[in-house]
C-alpha cells in the first residue's frame, strides 16, 4: 500500500482574495505577510501575481510618481486616480491607500469624508493615516462608518518639519509612547499598525503589546509583515538609499541600458525593421 503524504496545512495568506481577518489570522499563526507600494495598474498586476499579500497606493507617489520633494503636497484628486488603477488591477491583495495630508487632520468627520471617497471613488480596501493617540477619535470614526484603517506611527513623513527631519522616532523612552499610542489606535479599532523607521526592539515591543498585526519599514524583523517602496527596492530609482531597503534588482540599469539600445536603433536606421513596418 502506498503512503500518502499528508498535505501541508494551508497558511493564513493562501485565500483567493486577503482581508483583514487574514493579516490578523497571521498574527496569530506566526506567519509574516507582505506589503509593497504601487501607484498603476500595471505594477499593481505584477505585484499581485508574485503573490504581494498588501499594496499601498502610498502618498510616497508625491516623490516616487510625481516628481515632489515630499509627500505634503500630494492632494486627493491626484491620489484617487491612482489608487483606482490599482485596486482595479488586483485579484487577490488587499489594497490600502494614504489618506494624503491635509484631507483627515481637522476632524472625524472629515477624516470619514476623504476616507469614504476612497473607498467609493477609489476602490480601495483600507486607509491609512499617519498619527499617534490624539487620531483615534478620527480612526474611531471611520471605523464606524466602515471603513478599514491602518494607522502609521514612528516617522511619519507628513509630520516632516514637525519632527525635524528624517530620524528614526521611539528611541530610549519614547518606545512606551510608541506603545502606547498603538494600544489607543488599536482600542480605536485600526486594524493594523504600521510603524516607520523605529529601532527594532521598540517595533517589537509594540507587536507584542497588540493583538492586531503590525507591518514594518524600518522598523527590524519583528512586525507582522514587511512593507518597502517599490521603486526602492527595484534599484528603479538612484541615489542614496535608506539603510533599512534592500535591492532586489538594478532596474535602472537595465532601463537605462535598453533605452540607449532603442536610441542607438534609431540613429542608424536599424529600427524599425520590415517586421515592425505595415
Ligand atoms: O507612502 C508610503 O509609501 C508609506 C510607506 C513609506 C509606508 O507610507
Amino acid at each position: 500500500m502506498t503512503q500518502q503524504t499528508p498535505s501541508p496545512e494551508p497558511g493564513a495568506l493562501d485565500v483567493r482574495r486577503v482581508r483583514t481577518h487574514h493579516l490578523l489570522e497571521a498574527k496569530r499563526r506566526g506567519e509574516k505577510f507582505t506589503m509593497l507600494t504601487s501607484y498603476d495598474a500595471l505594477t499593481a498586476s505584477i505585484f499581485d501575481a508574485a503573490g504581494v499579500d498588501t499594496l499601498l497606493v502610498g502618498d510616497s507617489a508625491g516623490n516616487n510618481v510625481l516628481g515632489y520633494s515630499s509627500t505634503l503636497p500630494v492632494t486627493v484628486d491626484e491620489l484617487l486616480p491612482m489608487c483606482r488603477a490599482v485596486s482595479g488591477a488586483v485579484e487577490r491583495a488587499l489594497v490600502v491607500v494614504d489618506l494624503p495630508f491635509g484631507s483627515y487632520e481637522a476632524s472625524p468627520e472629515q477624516a470619514v469624508a476623504t476616507a469614504v471617497r476612497f473607498l467609493k471613488e477609489g476602490g480601495a480596501h483600507a486607509v491609512k493615516v499617519e498619527g499617534g493617540a490624539w487620531f483615534a477619535p478620527h480612526v474611531e470614526a471611520m471605523v464606524r462608518a466602515g471603513v478599514p484603517v491602518v494607522a502609521h506611527l514612528g516617522f511619519t513623513p507628513q509630520s516632516e518639519h514637525a519632527l525635524g527631519g528624517y530620524r528614526v522616532q521611539g528611541r530610549g523612552d519614547a518606545a512606551r509612547v510608541l506603545v502606547e499610542d498603538a494600544r489607543a489606535l488599536e482600542a480605536a479599532g485600526a486594524f493594523c499598525v504600521l510603524m516607520e523607521m523605529v529601532p527594532a526592539e521598540a517595533a517589537e515591543a509594540v507587536d507584542a503589546a497588540l493583538g492586531v498585526p503590525t507591518v514594518g519599514i524600518g522598523a527590524g524583523a519583528g512586525t507582522t509583515g514587511q512593507v518597502l517602496v517599490w521603486q526602492d527596492m527595484l534599484g528603479l530609482r538612484r541615489g542614496r538609499m535608506a539603510r533599512f531597503v534592500r535591492q532586489y534588482a538594478d532596474l535602472h540599469g537595465v532601463v537605462s541600458e535598453a533605452v540607449g539600445h532603442y536610441v542607438d536603433d534609431v540613429r542608424s536606421g536599424a529600427f524599425p525593421g520590415p517586421e515592425h513596418s505595415f
